[in-house]
C-alpha cells in the first residue's frame, strides 16, 4: 500500500483500500471531500494533484485536515516531540479515564495533551495512542491489572509506552513523509456537511457519510474526542446514524446538484446496493459497483474482516 498513508491515523471505516478506485471516476481538478474521517480519499487526491477541499464536523478529522490536507511544509521537528514532555499539572486522563493507560503513563499523556500546541503534534499523539492502544481498545473498560484482558493482544502495544522517544521519533518520520505541497491551495473545513455543501464549488464530490445500522464515530471516539477537547463530551450522534438516515442521503444529492460529479460510498453490514443506487437515481443517471475487499478493524492482522463495499458513481 501507499507509503503516504502511514502518516494518517488508522480510521473506522477509513478507505485505503478502496481509495485508488474511488478516484479513477473523479474529473475535473477540484475534488471534494465531504466526510474526511481519516483523510485517505483526500490524501491521494492530493498526491494526484487535485485541489482538495474537504470536510468532518469532528475534531480529530480536523487535525488531520489541517496537519496534512493544508499543509504544504511544514514538519514535525524533534524539539515538536521534546517539548511534549514538559511536567505541568494536567490530570484529565488521570481523572476521568482511570483505566485507559497504565499508571505510570498516564503522566506522560497528561502532560504530552497539554504540551501539544500544533495540529501536527496532537496528530502525533493521536497516532502514538493508537499505537499504544488500538483504537478499539481505546475503551474505559480495560482493567487496571490486566489480568483479564487478552494479554497476547495487549502486551505488543505496551511496548510503545516504555519508549515513547523512540516510538515518537518514528511516528514523526511517518507523518512527515505525507506532508507535500501539490502546487494547489487545499482546503479543510469543519461543518455539519450541509453547511458546508452551501458554498462549496467544484468538480467531483465524494461522500462517505457514517452508515445507518452502523455504530456511530461519536460513540467510537468517545475517549479520543474527550482527550484532544480536554473535556468530557457528551455523545451526540450523527443524524446519518439516525433512523431518517435516508431522508438525509437525498438531501445531499438534492444540495450537490451544482456539482457535475457524485461518488458515493457506503459499506457496513446491512448494504444493500439496488436500494442505494435506487435513491441516487432519483437525483441522477448512476451506475452501482459492489467491491468486496477486506479491512482491518483494530491494528492487528487478526481481526481482519471482509466486507463488501459499495460505490454509487454519477454518470
Ligand atoms: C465513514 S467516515 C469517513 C471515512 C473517510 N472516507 C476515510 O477514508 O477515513 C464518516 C465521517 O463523517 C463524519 N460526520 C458525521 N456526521 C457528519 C456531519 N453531519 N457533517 C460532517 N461530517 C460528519 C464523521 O466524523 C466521520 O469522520
Amino acid at each position: 500500500m501507499w507509503k503516504g498513508y502511514e502518516a494518517l491515523p488508522s480510521y473506522f471505516g477509513g478507505k485505503r483500500k478502496l481509495a485508488r478506485r474511488i478516484l479513477s471516476y473523479a474529473e475535473g481538478k477540484v475534488f471534494i471531500d465531504a466526510f474526511l474521517g481519516g483523510g485517505s480519499v483526500s490524501l491521494l487526491a492530493k498526491a494526484k494533484g487535485f485541489k482538495v477541499i474537504c470536510n468532518d464536523i469532528a475534531e480529530r478529522s480536523r487535525i488531520v485536515g489541517k496537519a496534512i490536507i493544508e499543509n504544504k511544509n511544514k514538519k514535525l521537528t524533534d524539539y515538536d516531540i521534546y517539548s511534549l514532555f514538559k511536567e505541568t499539572d494536567n490530570n484529565f486522563i488521570r481523572d476521568n479515564f482511570p483505566n485507559l493507560a497504565l499508571e505510570k503513563d498516564v503522566k506522560f499523556l497528561d502532560n504530552a495533551f497539554a504540551n501539544a500546541k500544533t495540529d501536527l503534534q496532537k496528530l502525533l499523539l493521536i497516532k502514538f495512542l493508537f499505537k499504544y492502544k488500538p483504537f478499539s481498545m481505546l475503551s474505559n473498560k480495560v482493567p487496571k491489572d490486566l489480568s483479564n484482558c487478552n494479554l497476547k493482544v495487549i502486551k505488543p502495544h505496551l511496548k510503545y509506552m516504555f519508549k515513547p522517544i523512540r516510538t515518537l521519533k518514528r511516528i514523526k518520520e511517518q507523518i512527515n513523509y505525507g506532508i507535500f505541497d501539490n502546487g494547489q491551495d487545499n482546503e479543510f473545513h469543519q461543518k455539519d456537511v450541509f453547511e458546508f455543501l452551501r458554498n462549496v464549488k467544484g468538480d467531483t464530490i465524494y461522500f462517505d457519510p457514517p452508515y445507518a445500522g452502523s455504530q456511530s464515530y461519536e460513540e467510537f471516539y468517545n475517549i479520543l474526542d474527550s482527550i484532544l477537547m480536554q473535556k468530557k463530551i457528551p455523545v451526540k450522534k450523527s443524524k446519518f446514524n439516525s433512523a431518517e438516515a435516508e431522508k438525509f442521503l437525498h438531501r445531499l444529492l438534492d444540495e450537490s446538484m451544482h456539482i457535475k460529479k457524485v461518488i458515493f460510498s457506503f459499506g457496513g453490514p446491512k448494504i444493500d446496493g439496488q436500494q442505494l443506487l435506487k435513491i441516487v437515481q432519483e437525483h441522477r443517471p448512476a451506475e452501482l459497483y459492489e467491491i468486496k475487499h477486506k479491512w482491518s478493524i483494530t491494528a492487528s492482522k487478526e481481526q481482519m474482516q471482509t466486507a463488501t463495499e459499495i460505490l454509487v458513481v454519477t454518470k
